[in-house]
C-alpha cells in the first residue's frame, strides 16, 4: 500500500509520526506525552548526584541541559528525519532561528569559511553576513542554482556549505545528490539542509548523505501556527555537539511547545500529503491566470528545478509564490481583497497565509536593494493550509479581480474596501 521508508521494527512515516519517542508512560498511565513543567530535578542523595555526574546514572539534572517532554519530541523527530537509522539524534530548540545560530557556533571557528546559496531566509544570510563576520568567520555567497560557484566557492578552510531546500521564497531544489559528491571531495565540510519548505514527508536528506538537517519546526512540523521551535537532526556524535553547544547558549525549548510540537508531528504526513495536493492544484491554475505573470512551483514543468524536484521530492510542497502583473501598491490592495487567507509572515499551518514578499520578508529594503535581491513588487507567497482547495482558489480569484481592473483602469481601491467589510 505505501512506499514509505521504514524503521529498524519495520514502521513506516506515518505510524513514527504517531507512536515514536512515545513510549508507555509510567506516568497516569497516559497514552499521551505528558509535560514535565519543571525547571530543576531533584536527587535523592548526594551519592546520587556523584552517579550522575560520573556517569553511572543517566538523568535529568537542570532544565537547559534536558526535558522529558523535549526528548520525546526529539527521538519522534530523528525517527521521522531518518527511519531506518539507530544513530540519528535530533536537539531542539527554541526557533529555527537558535537552531542555526548554535549549530553554526558549534561547528566554526575564527578564520572558517562558509558558502551560502544566495536564495533563502533572510535572517540566516544576516546571520552568516553579518553577525558570524564579526567572530572572524567568513562567508561567499553564491547565485542560487548555479551549480558551478558553489563548486568554485569552496576553499581550504571552508567547514560548512548551508543551504535551504526548496528555498525560500523562489522554490529552489537543490542538486542534494549533486552536492553530496562535491562534499566527498572535501572531506572536512559540513553540508547543512535547511529542509523547512520540504518536510521529512517530501524530503529527507540525511538518507541523501546531508550531515545535518535544519528545520523550523515553527512551520509544518509543528503545522498549526501556534508555536515556535527548531531543531537540528544528524548523526548522534555531531548533534551531541550542537547539544553541547546548546546547553551553553541556553536556546532551549519550553516543554510546553514541545507538547504542542508533538502533537502536530502526529499528522504531518497527513497534513502534507494534502498540502502538497492542494498546492499543486493552486500553481497549475494560477499559471492559467491573465493577471499573473509567473509561477514558482517545484511541481510545476516551468520550475527550473522541476526535474531535480521529480527526482528527489516526493511532493513538492504546501508554498506557491507567483508574481502578480501588478505594481507593489496594487499589489498590496489586491492581497487585501483576501477574505481566507491572512496577510501573515510564516507558513505550513493549517490556515492558509499569503504575503507580498517585498513588503513583509523584505521590508525596509529600497526597490533597487529588493530587485538586486531578485524580489519583484509584485510577488506573493502562498502558504496553502487545510481550507477546501475551491475556497482557496475562490480567495485568489478575488486578489486576481483587483489586479484586472486595475489593469483595465476600474478603480480597485474602492472595491477592496467593499469586499473586506463582508468578512
Ligand atoms: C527556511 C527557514 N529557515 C529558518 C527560519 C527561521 O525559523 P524561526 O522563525 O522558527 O526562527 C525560517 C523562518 O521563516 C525559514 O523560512
Amino acid at each position: 500500500m505505501s512506499s514509505s521508508p521504514r524503521s529498524s521494527e519495520g514502521l513506516r512515516l506515518s505510524t513514527l509520526a504517531v507512536r515514536a519517542g512515545q513510549p508507555r508512560q509510567d506516568a497516569f498511565d497516559a497514552v499521551t506525552t505528558p509535560i514535565a513543567c519543571t525547571a530543576t530535578y531533584a536527587f535523592s542523595s548526594s551519592a546520587e548526584l556523584r552517579d550522575h555526574f560520573e556517569g553511572r546514572v543517566q538523568r535529568d539534572e537542570y532544565g537547559r541541559y534536558g526535558n522529558p517532554t523535549v526528548r520525546a519530541a526529539e527521538q519522534k523527530l530523528a525517527a521521522l528525519e531518518w527511519p531506518s537509522s539507530s544513530t540519528t539524534g535530533a536537539v531542539l530548540f527554541g526557533s529555527g532561528m537558535a537552531a542555526i545560530t548554535t549549530a553554526l557556533f558549534a561547528l566554526l571557528k575564527k578564520g572558517d569559511h562558509v558558502v551560502l546559496p544566495g536564495e533563502g531566509y533572510r535572517r540566516t544570510r544576516a546571520f552568516v553576513t553579518q553577525v558570524l563576520a564579526r567572530f572572524g568567520v567568513e562567508c561567499t555567497v553564491v547565485p542560487a542554482g548555479d551549480a558551478e560557484a558553489l563548486a568554485r566557492a569552496i576553499e581550504p578552510r571552508t567547514r560548512v556549505i548551508l543551504t535551504e531546500s526548496p528555498t525560500n521564497p523562489y522554490l529552489r531544489v537543490v542538486d542534494l545528490p549533486a552536492l553530496v559528491e562535491l562534499k566527498r571531495r572535501h572531506p572536512r565540510v559540513k553540508l547543512i539542509i535547511d529542509a523547512t519548505f520540504a518536510t521529512p514527508v517530501n524530503m529527507r536528506p540525511l538518507e541523501l548523505g546531508a550531515d545535518l538537517v535544519v528545520h523550523s519546526c515553527t512551520k509544518y512540523l509543528g503545522g498549526h501556527n501556534d508555536l515556535l521551535a527548531g531543531v537540528v537532526c544528524g548523526d548522534e556524535a555531531l548533534v551531541s555537539l550542537i547539544r553541547d553547544a546548546r546547553d551553553v547558549i541556553g536556546g532551549v525549548l519550553d516543554p510546553h511547545a514541545a507538547y504542542l510540537l508533538l502533537r502536530g508531528l502526529k499528522t504531518l504526513p497527513l497534513r502534507v500529503e494534502r498540502q502538497n495536493t492542494t498546492a499543486l492544484g493552486i500553481a497549475r491554475w494560477l499559471e492559467t491566470q491573465p493577471g499573473v505573470e509567473r509561477v514558482y512551483y517545484p511541481g510545476l514543468a516551468s520550475h527550473p528545478d522541476h526535474d531535480v524536484a521529480k527526482r528527489l521530492l516526493s511532493g513538492s510542497g504546501g508554498v506557491v509564490s507567483f508574481v502578480l502583473r501588478a505594481d507593489l501598491d496594487t499589489t498590496a490592495r489586491a492581497l487585501d481583497a483576501c477574505r481566507l487567507a491572512a496577510i501573515a509572515p510564516s507558513l505550513g499551518g493549517v490556515e492558509t497565509l499569503i504575503e507580498q514578499v517585498a513588503l513583509m520578508s523584505y521590508y525596509g529594503l529600497s526597490k533597487e536593494e529588493r530587485a538586486a535581491l531578485g524580489i519583484a513588487d509584485g510577488l506573493v507567497r502562498l502558504s496553502v493550509g487545510l481550507e477546501d482547495p475551491t475556497d482557496i482558489r475562490d480567495d485568489l480569484a478575488r486578489v486576481l479581480e483587483v489586479v484586472r481592473r486595475a489593469a483595465s483602469g476600474a478603480d480597485g481601491a474602492r472595491e477592496t474596501k467593499e469586499v473586506r467589510t463582508l468578512s
